[in-house]
């Protein structure tokens, strides 16, 4: 463990040092002399001196030192049955194309970009224009409703909205078109123009006064270079749950988000420049953000973007496929799609019919990875199976298996250790530490590296209520876990209203909110329950008005419908039951813990302090009928 420990302290001893040195990978316009700029605690600024450009950083230097040729994407749509290789050549003037057609349109440094787009290379391509001219992306996704587009969309305020005829789901084609007008129609705040990528397999019809179509867009526009930003500047909103259902708008920046995910490759994941790197996830979600573009690129890496789904496009030997044809060397995805693998391919068949030699690691993320799954990866693929933990706010690991410092010793259960960057404690109510092997509010002593969060976006003041109010001089992660003796991490629960469903992080308050507008619901909760596939799945129980005179199935039919069309079909909302009150502490507080418990059939005690103890059996028995 020496390496490691050694590499830890030295950035504990002088972390500015530290980070000084990783910012050396960088390109940058006007080098950083100052490294960290506290003044203002606790809104931290990395490298507060220094200008760059992110997108110059994710291709053109690259081109610059002879990679032109090399793929940057290779695209792979088993729902289209498409593939597509671009080299870093290509994306450079696809992607300075797109820019200098987003300047003529208005488009300048600070404007923020909507971009609703399936998994397409177009996504990456408005991505990494809006960084190449300063303008702030915000990528929805695909899978929100109208409603959560609406949402974002009065929140960032967008000049423009990118997106695409449809995305392919394996049943079925999602058309986009409808639900970003639904969404324009709702927002308050007006988008001066969407651009609107056909795809060959469905076009959407435009309107004249708002939409463009993409190939009329970019034609004749002129190649943007990339413009010098303050590494302060902000590159990306991506909006995240939290406890209400209003979303927070996490701001990442240009400087720390380069210098840290440049770091990663190379210390965490253990890949060069030239290595084929492929995270199965969505642009979406932060891993999308960080691991599908932004942290390959800067590399100099072959990124992977893969339109499908780990079973079903067309089999459970998909991943197999991929890694054996385009010599994938790591392979980063959420436990929830190996389960589902696992789930239809037990003997792992069709792991033999391909030869995964190139692939040296698997690294999981976004929700435990629970150790039936990962002794399974581990018996069948011979590789290093690395649990790893992040959260969309930090943008990158906070604890993990640096591979590329040195493999430690794995412990089944734990994502390894923190990195450096992270002064992780777990602590108690009181805010302080507790002793080994003790769970508490995993925390992290301010300042946040780079790359983690500055702020929310337009909302100073809800950053800090919701990170930093609790324990003073620390970031609540919001994640309840312990270490034991040899600091490894246990994250074991979150603290908040937070689910984690099939990898998707969701707010079970966003949906208790959805579940309040319909009309004969007066009171209900949602709580996360265990799922053998997705790991978590939301279970609603809800009270009706007095005089309602709709059946139990038709008024549940209802509501399921609500969520998925106003939350999004990803909150796999689809079991309610009906009950006659909810159990609550005589303060009025629902015993949201208790009804999880019970879901879940594990041990539970009759809380203390409940009201009316009789309602939990009629909640056992609401329950069964739905399998639990
Ligand atoms: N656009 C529109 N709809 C979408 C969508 C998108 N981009 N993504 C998902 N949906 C829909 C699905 O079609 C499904 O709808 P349905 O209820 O009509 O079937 C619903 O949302 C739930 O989707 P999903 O979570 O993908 O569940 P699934 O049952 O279709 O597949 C898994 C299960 C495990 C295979 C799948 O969830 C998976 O691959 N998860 C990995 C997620 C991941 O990579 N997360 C990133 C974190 S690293
Ligand atoms: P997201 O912001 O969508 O990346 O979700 C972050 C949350 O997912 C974390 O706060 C955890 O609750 C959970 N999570 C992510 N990675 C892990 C992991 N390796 N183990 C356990 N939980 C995880």
């Amino acid at each position: 463990m020496g390496y490691y420990k050694n590499i830890y302290k030295s950035w504990k001893n002088d972390h500015l040092k530290f980070w000084g040195k990783q910012a050396k990978a960088i390109a940058w316009g006007k080098k950083p002399k100052k490294i960290l700029d506290d003044s203002n605690s606790p809104f931290y600024k990395w490298f507060p001196d220094g200008t760059l450009n992110t997108c110059y950083n994710a291709i053109d230097r690259h081109v610059l030192s002879g990679r032109g040729e090399q793929d940057a994407i290779i695209y792979d749509s088993p729902v289209t049955n498409t593939k597509k290789r671009i080299t870093y050549s290509q994306l450079q003037y696809q992607v300075s194309q797109f820019a200098g057609a987003l300047t003529k349109l208005g488009v300048i440094k600070g404007d923020r970009v909507i971009i609703y787009m399936p998994m397409i290379p177009e996504a990456l391509v408005a991505m990494l224009a809006c960084a190449r001219i300063g303008a702030v992306h915000s990528v929805v996704f695909g899978g929100f409703a109208s409603n959560e587009l609406a949402v974002r969309i009065d929140d960032c305020k967008p000049k423009v909205i990118v997106s695409a005829s449809c995305g392919h789901e394996p049943n079925r084609i999602i058309e986009y078109k409808p639900l970003l007008d639904k969404a324009i129609q709702i927002a308050k705040h007006q988008v001066k123009k969407c651009i609107i990528f056909q795809r060959g397999s469905l076009y959407a019809q435009l309107n004249s006064s708002q939409d463009l179509d993409w190939s009329e867009f970019i034609k004749d526009a002129f190649l943007a270079k990339p413009i010098e930003v303050d590494a302060n500047d902000p590159l990306y909103i991506l909006y995240t749950s939290g406890t209400t259902g209003k979303p927070k708008g996490v701001v990442r920046d240009n400087g720390g988000h380069a210098v840290s995910l440049k770091w990663s490759m190379n210390n965490i994941y253990d890949v060069q420049p030239g290595d084929v790197y492929w995270a199965a996830s969505d642009i979406g979600w932060v891993v999308g953000h960080s691991y599908i573009v932004y942290a390959p690129l800067f590399h100099g890496c072959t990124t992977i973007l893969f339109e499908g789904k780990p079973i079903g496009t067309p089999n459970a030997g998909t991943f197999w496929r991929i890694i054996s044809e385009y010599k994938v060397k790591v392979l980063f995805t959420a436990p929830t799609a190996l389960r589902a693998v696992k789930r239809d391919d037990p003997k792992g068949d069709f792991i033999k019919n391909f030869d995964i030699t190139s692939l040296k690691s698997l690294f999981l993320a976004g929700e435990r990875a629970d150790p039936d799954t990962v002794l399974w990866l581990e018996n069948k693929l011979k590789v290093p199976i690395i649990d790893h933990w992040w959260q969309t706010e930090t943008g990158w690991p906070i604890a993990a298996n640096p591979l590329g410092i040195e493999a430690l010793p794995i412990k089944t259960g734990s994502p390894t250790l923190a990195m450096p960057g992270y002064d992780v404690q777990i602590l108690s109510e009181e805010g302080i530490e507790v002793p080994r092997g003790t769970l508490g509010a995993i925390s992290i002593k301010l300042p946040l590296p780079p790359g983690s969060l500055p702020t929310l976006w337009s909302a100073d003041d809800r950053y800090i209520e919701s990170y930093l109010s609790k324990f003073k001089n620390y970031y609540e992660t919001g994640d309840a876990g312990y270490q034991d003796e040899d600091d490894y991490l246990y994250i074991m629960s979150r603290t908040d209203d937070v689910i984690n469903v099939a990898g998707h992080r969701l707010s079970t308050g966003a949906m208790e909110e959805t579940l309040s507008n319909h009309i004969d619901v007066a009171e209900c909760a949602v709580v996360g329950v265990y799922d053998n596939l997705k790991g978590e799945v939301p279970l609603g129980l809800i009270c009706l008005n007095n005089g309602c005179n709709k059946t139990h199935e038709v008024v549940c039919k209802e509501v399921v419908d609500l969520v998925r069309n106003e939350i999004g079909p990803v909150a796999a909302f689809k079991s309610v039951a009906v009950v006659s009150s909810l159990p609550k502490t005589r303060s009025g507080k629902i015993l949201r813990a208790t009804i999880r418990k019970i879901a879940n059939k594990v041990d539970w005690e009759m809380p203390a302090t409940v009201d009316n103890p009789l309602v939990f059996e009629e909640i056992k028995k609401a329950l069964k009928p739905l399998g639990y």
